[in-house]
């Protein structure tokens, strides 16, 4: 018997276009079309945001989360599915449009990967580093899914180091996520995985990945759980000899003061307070009752106060819950920002 068997393969086709690939079982559309190095668009990769839809032309296939919020019953009877959560049972062709924009710039993989410590960086978020099997690159910014023992479906998080930290056998990949209380995967990381122990990691994904070549100052938002790819786009920026001449401000909203976090780890960085700033702000508007001298509002209109017309000269980046990341869209709409300036990923 054959101890390592090759997984099944199907072919799948592009309608339309010489565009082909093959989906390995158990792979999603999306996932083995990023693999294959095309532009598949999506944004979430985790069955909520419906940017990665389809249309079957011919074959079968079958829904790893038949539930997600990104397809609806209209979808169903027009034969539209998740790229992400899409599985083929045999060979298809689909139609969908590929965007060039969302070509992989790292190819993603799948692997191992081996938990070597945690931290508290809040009370709620703690910071996890992973060594992965794979010497696997990724950009500032993007995300991977985990795969964790007894949770169903995959979860994403965003990458917190700088790519730079490479080690020669593997990578060590770093992130920080939030406790949800009776989320599954919260559930996972938090209690269960201990030091030396092993997850799935796939990726990298994501397009909000730091653009090196952009002549402009950089602003970074993060929301709440979004702090990780900002923090890697500053470290990331602070490390780029490419960006040297470029100023870096970080804006971290919080819901309370025990909620702030961030500034330690940008401090610890080159060109602290010559060319990285940072800024807290707090939306609960109780907070000066309890001491808090900072800045009290929502994280968009702090940007806009600060910056105002300059927000138009500057590339930005945002990461955080979906009400913080429509806002913040809205805000650089109005305030006529050239949405190819503009970068992010929403956290569903
Ligand atoms: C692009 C992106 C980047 C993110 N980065 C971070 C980060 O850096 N730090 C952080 O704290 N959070 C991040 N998140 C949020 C994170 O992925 C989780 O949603 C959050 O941690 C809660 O997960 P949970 O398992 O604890 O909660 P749950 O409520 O158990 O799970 C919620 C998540 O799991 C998915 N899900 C639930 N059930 C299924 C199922 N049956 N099959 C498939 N999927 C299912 C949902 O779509 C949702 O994403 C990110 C989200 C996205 C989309
Ligand atoms: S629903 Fe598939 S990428 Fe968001």
């Amino acid at each position: 018997m054959d101890a390592h068997p090759i997984p099944a393969a199907h072919r799948i086709r592009i309608a339309g276009s010489d565009a082909v690939f093959d989906c390995a079982d158990g792979d999603t559309l999306l996932r083995a079309a990023q693999r294959a190095g095309l532009g598949f668009p999506y944004e979430c990769n985790v069955g909520s945001c419906g940017n990665c839809k389809f249309e079957l032309v011919e074959g079968a296939l079958q829904m790893a989360w038949e539930q997600a919020p990104g397809w609806s019953d209209k979808d169903r009877t027009r034969k539209r599915y998740l790229g992400c959560q899409a599985q083929p049972l045999g060979a298809c062709s689909v139609k969908l449009r590929l965007d060039p924009r969302c070509a992989p710039v790292h190819r993603p993989t799948r692997g191992d990967a081996r938990l070597l410590a945690r931290r508290a960086i809040t009370h709620d978020i703690s910071e996890f580093r992973f060594a992965l099997a794979l010497a696997q690159r990724f950009e500032p910014g993007q995300y991977a899914l985990a795969h964790l023992d007894g949770v169903v479906g995959a979860r994403a998080w965003s990458m917190s180091n700088a790519p730079i930290d490479d080690n020669a056998d593997g990578a060590v990949w770093e992130f920080q996520v939030r406790r949800l209380a009776g989320g599954k995967g919260s559930d996972a990381l938090f209690d269960a995985l201990q030091i030396g122990q092993r997850i799935g990691i796939d990726g990298p994904y994501g397009m909000a990945w730091l653009r090196r070549a952009a002549p402009r100052d950089i602003l970074c938002l993060a929301g709440g759980s979004g702090l990780a790819p900002m923090v890697s786009i500053a470290r990331g920026a602070m490390a780029e000899p490419q960006l040297a001449q470029r100023r870096l401000h970080f804006l971290y909203g919080a819901r309370t003061p025990a909620d702030v976090c961030g500034q330690e780890l940008l401090r610890a960085l080159p060109g602290w307070g010559e060319r990285l700033d940072y800024q807290a702000v707090v939306s609960d508007a109780a907070a000066r009752d309890g001491g808090w001298s900072g800045a009290v509002g929502y994280l968009h209109q702090a940007a806009l106060e600060r910056f105002g017309e300059r927000l138009a000269q500057m590339e930005i980046y945002f990461a955080g819950p979906p009400a913080m990341a429509n806002a913040t869209q809205r805000m650089l709409l109005d305030a006529g920002v050239p949405m190819a300036q503009v970068h992010f990923d929403q956290f569903y």
